[in-house]
Formats: structure tokens, C-alpha cells, sequence
């Protein structure tokens, strides 16, 4: 090769990875010991802090005077699964300059939600479903059923004096559609909160259940639930992942995918039975393709099941173009809102961003923040079609994870990277970290000790944050988690308060339910 040419590439090489690296919007590598620059220069003059009190003042004062005790003709309910108060402030630090804030961040009230469970100090998302959607706190691992059912029961599901009726059965019954919309399996814990009452949140379909040694016909699992049971069966909209909980075994859905039923079952082809028999508009689509020719104006029922199992993380599907036929989560929010909105007597709508909690498991943090910022833009969108005179919005998780967003990182650090204060085996460590997970592998190098972290590394989206104790799965976190809201009555919301007076507080703004009347 001519030596100029060579010349010329190895330039190209040294300029594009110079130029990879000016790209960083945290050019200070930890431990420089350079001086810092300030990234935000307003933030240096006393006058900017005090313009910001006063215009929250403002706002506060003209919140006051707000009374927003319409009845909430409509009830949308965000439940960001996993999504603790350190995801949000690491999302606000993701979204960083750029003019996309945290959403909801800006809704007028706030509170805490108290998540344990009744015999769970850290819950999972199945009792936390019955607490947020039902009111009644149950025992982990079981869906829309009080403490007596232990988990794995096959009876006490069955026992009408022990399931617990969620808010979307009230709003069904006070003759508002309800609907639902998740970015996992339509059959997991959280949706299933909606409309299922089972001993054990992982009896999705029959197989399930008869592995159990229960009886699938006192103990119907949760895709017949849904596809049977008397709120199930009256949804509006159902939109997510989970076709092979729908199918058996020998069948395969449009994307190839065997099912995992064995009853021979097919429940899509039951659905849109069910639903042509009341001569009832009901579309079936499996890709984003397919809702996009859906016309939503005048479909009635709507089934969307975009994934054999759940649908992929946000930012893989937006970095990964075919994976861009899945939709996103914003686009299944407008959808369903779409459909809804057209009964005059209003709607109740729960929207789950499902995989921010997937992806802590695997402390992915970078999945984990990406999906909380779907989540927000979700939330956006909702807020948009929707005038806050008449539809309540409230924003909220299930329970929290152990990440914790630690040392003194300068303001220009990207959430992502390294810090280094002083530590005692003089290795930098990561901003993100968790109790516990499988992160472990990256934290500890088992000859050495504590192993040696780069940016170079910790960049990747597939990188595993450091944890503490070695799990396969880390876990989820006891923290209280935030609740958000705008909208009829969202001056409830503030303060510290059970989990499970959300449902009830959601119900008396839309005057629903057991909850509906109560008078000072
Ligand atoms: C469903 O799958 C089971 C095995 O999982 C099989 O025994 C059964 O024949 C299948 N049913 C139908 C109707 O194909
Ligand atoms: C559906 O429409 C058919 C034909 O118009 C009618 O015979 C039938 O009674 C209708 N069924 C229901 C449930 O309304
Ligand atoms: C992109 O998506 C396809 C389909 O889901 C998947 O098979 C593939 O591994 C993905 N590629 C990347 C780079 O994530
Ligand atoms: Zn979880």
C-alpha cells in the first residue's frame, strides 16, 4: 500500500476516535485532578435560584386557588414497574440538556406510596397489583386476592370472599370502558392486577397451573381470565406482548413462536368469537404494521399482542431497525386512549412501562433509565389528548430496586460513568451500582479483589452495574416510591400513604366504586 494512503487512514483512525471521545459530554476523566469547569453557568448567580423559587411560588399560589374537584370523568393510571425515586432523578440526568424532561416531574402533586406487602417487607409486582389497583394488600406472589389465599393455593382464589375487585371492574360497572396497555406479556403480574384473581402470578396459562397439581377449571389461569372473566372479557383495549400464553404448544404464532398451552386452547381465535357473537367491532393485530391499518375510530375491542413474549426494551428497538416494527410505548398509549375516549361516560386506562423493572433485575441500568424515558414521553402523550379539567392522571410504581446513584460526580458526568473519591483500594467506581445481582461479575474480579472499571466499559448498554451480593436476579428495593399527579382530585395525592389508597383515592375523583361517595 502506498505509504501516503497508510498515512492518510491512520489519521482518519486517530481523528475519529478523538473525535468519538470529544463526543463525551463528560470530557473529565476521574482522577485528572484537572480543574472542574461549571457546566451550567446560570446556575452561578444567586438571582437564577431565586427567579426559580418564585415562579414555583407562583405556581403553588395559582395551584391553591385551583380547586380540581370535577368528578374525573377519566382515569389513566401509569404504573412504571420497578421505577424507584433513584431511577427517575438518574433518568432527569439521561435526558440530561436536551429539551425532553422527566414528564410527570412537573405534575402539581406528589406523594409517597408505602409498598410492602402482607407478608413481605420488600414486595413483588403481583401483591402490589392488588394493593394500587384493588386496595387490599396481599401475599407476595398472588394477584387480586386478600392475605387469607397463600400463595400456591389452589382454592382460595376460587372463593369469592377472598378476591379483591379492582378499580376496572368499577369503572365497567359504573358503565365506562376500561382498558389496558403493557410493554410485557398482557398476562404478567401488573396487567393481570387489572382483571385476575390466582394464587400464583406465574399460572399465565394452563400448563402452569396443572404443574401445580390445581384444576384448571376451579383454577383458571390468567390468559383465560382475561379472555373469560367477567372484567377481562369486558376490556376495550388490551395491548402488549404474550401471544404464547394464548396458544398451544403445537401451534405456532405469526412470528413463528410455539405457544405454551396444552389445553388446545387457541384464545385469540376465542376472543374475537366472543366478541363477533355480540356483532361487537374487535380487531386482532400482532405488529405495529397492523395497528397503524386498524381504524381506531371504529373498533370497539381492540387485542394487540406485539410479542411472543414481551415487548423489546426501548432503546433496542430504537437503536435496532427491525425491531422497529414493534411499537413503542407512547404509540400503544395513543392507541388505546383513542378507542376509549369515544364512550361519553369515560374510561379507566392502566399503562405499564414494564421492562424499566426487567431490566434492573439485570442491572442494566442503561435499559432500565432508557425505558423510564419512554415511560415519561408516554405519560406526555396522555396528557396531551386529555384535558386535565376531566381526566386524572396519576403516575406511580409498584415498589422499588436497590440501584442507588452514589459519590460526588461532577454535574457534566454522565450517570453512566465512573467517580473516585479517595477509595481505599484507590479504583475508580461506578455512579450506578446495586445491592445486589448479577453486576457482581463486573464489581469483583475473585483473585484481586475489586476489579478495574473504565468508561470504555461501563458506556456499553449491555454493561451489568456493579453489585455488591452475588444474585442471578437482583432484587427489588422497600423503598417508598412516588406518586404523581394532574388532573380531578390530584390534590389527594400528596403526603405518605398506603399503596393501597390509590385505588381508593382514584375511585372518589370519578365518583366509582365502594369508594365513590365518601363524604368529609
Ligand atoms: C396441545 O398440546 C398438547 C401437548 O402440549 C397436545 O397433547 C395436544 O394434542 C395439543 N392440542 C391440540 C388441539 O393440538
Ligand atoms: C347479531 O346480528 C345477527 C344478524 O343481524 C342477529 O341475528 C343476532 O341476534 C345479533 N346478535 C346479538 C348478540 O346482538
Ligand atoms: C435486533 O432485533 C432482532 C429481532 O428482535 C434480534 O434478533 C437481534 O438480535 C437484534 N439485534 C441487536 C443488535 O440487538
Ligand atoms: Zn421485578
Amino acid at each position: 500500500m502506498d505509504k501516503r494512503l497508510i498515512l492518510l487512514l491512520v489519521g482518519v483512525a486517530v481523528w475519529l476516535s478523538g473525535n468519538a471521545s470529544g463526543q463525551r459530554d463528560h470530557p473529565r476523566k476521574w482522577g485528572s485532578g484537572e480543574p472542574h469547569p461549571i457546566k451550567y453557568v446560570e446556575e452561578q448567580k444567586t438571582a437564577y435560584w431565586v427567579e426559580k423559587a418564585q415562579e414555583t411560588l407562583h405556581a403553588k399560589l395559582a395551584e391553591t386557588q385551583a380547586a380540581h374537584t370535577n368528578a374525573a370523568k377519566n382515569v389513566i393510571m401509569f404504573l412504571g414497574d420497578g421505577m424507584s425515586v433513584h431511577t427517575v432523578t438518574a433518568t432527569r440526568n439521561l435526558l440530561g440538556d436536551s429539551a425532553e424532561k422527566v414528564y410527570f416531574e412537573q405534575f402539581p402533586y406528589t406523594g409517597l406510596s408505602k409498598t410492602y406487602c402482607v407478608n413481605r417487607q420488600v414486595a413483588d409486582s403481583a401483591c402490589t397489583a392488588t394493593a394500587y389497583l384493588g386496595g387490599v394488600k396481599g401475599n407476595y406472589g398472588t394477584i387480586g386476592i386478600n392475605a387469607n389465599v397463600a400463595r400456591y393455593s389452589c382454592d382460595g382464589a376460587a372463593m369469592e370472599e377472598n378476591q379483591v375487585e379492582s378499580i376496572a371492574q368499577w369503572a365497567q360497572e359504573a358503565g365506562k370502558d376500561a382498558g389496558l396497555v403493557t410493554t410485557a406479556r398482557v398476562t404478567h403480574a401488573s396487567p393481570a392486577g387489572v382483571y385476575a384473581h390466582i394464587a400464583d402470578r406465574n399460572w399465565e396459562n394452563d400448563w402452569e397451573v396443572t404443574n401445580r397439581q390445581c384444576n384448571t377449571e376451579q383454577t383458571p389461569d390468567i390468559a383465560r381470565q382475561l379472555v373469560e372473566g367477567q372484567v377481562g372479557k369486558a376490556l376495550k383495549v388490551i395491548l402488549g406482548g404474550g401471544r404464547q400464553q394464548f396458544i398451544n404448544t403445537t401451534v405456532n404464532d405469526e412470528e413463528g413462536y410455539p405457544g405454551y398451552r396444552t389445553d388446545g386452547r387457541h384464545l385469540i381465535k376465542d376472543w374475537l368469537a366472543d366478541k363477533q357473537a355480540a356483532n361487537a367491532s374487535a380487531n386482532y393485530v400482532w405488529s405495529r404494521k397492523g395497528l397503524s391499518l386498524v381504524d381506531l375510530d371504529k373498533t370497539e375491542y381492540l387485542l394487540g399482542l406485539f410479542a411472543t413474549s414481551h415487548l423489546p426494551y426501548d432503546g433496542d428497538r430504537a437503536r435496532n431497525r427491525s425491531q422497529l416494527a414493534d411499537p413503542s410505548l407512547t404509540e400503544l398509549t395513543e392507541a388505546a386512549i383513542r378507542v376509549l375516549q369515544r364512550n361519553e361516560k369515560g374510561f379507566f386506562l392502566f399503562v405499564e412501562g414494564a421492562r424499566i423493572d426487567m431490566a434492573h433485575h439485570d442491572t442494566y441500568a442503561r435499559r432500565s433509565l432508557e425505558d423510564t424515558a419512554e415511560f415519561a414521553r408516554a405519560v406526555q402523550k396522555a396528557r396531551e389528548m386529555t384535558s386535565d379539567e376531566d381526566t386524572l392522571i396519576v403516575v406511580t410504581a409498584d415498589h422499588a430496586h436497590t440501584m442507588s446513584i452514589n459519590g460526588y460526580p461532577y454535574r457534566d458526568q454522565e450517570i453512566f460513568g465512573l467517580t473516585d473519591d479517595d477509595t481505599d483500594d484507590d479504583l475508580p467506581y461506578a455512579i450506578l451500582s446495586y445491592a445486589n445481582g448479577p453486576g457482581y461479575k463486573s464489581a469483583f474480579n475473585l483473585a484481586d479483589g475489586r476489579a478495574r472499571l473504565t468508561e470504555k466499559l461501563t458506556d456499553k448498554t449491555d454493561f451489568q452495574f456493579p453489585s455488591m451480593v452475588p444474585l442471578d436476579a437482583e432484587s427489588h428495593g422497600g423503598d417508598d416510591v412516588a406518586v404523581y399527579a394532574s388532573g380531578p382530585f390530584s390534590q389527594f395525592f400528596s403526603g405518605n400513604y398506603e399503596q393501597t389508597n390509590i385505588p381508593a383515592m382514584m375511585a372518589r375523583a370519578a365518583g366509582i366504586g365502594p369508594y365513590g361517595n365518601i363524604q368529609p
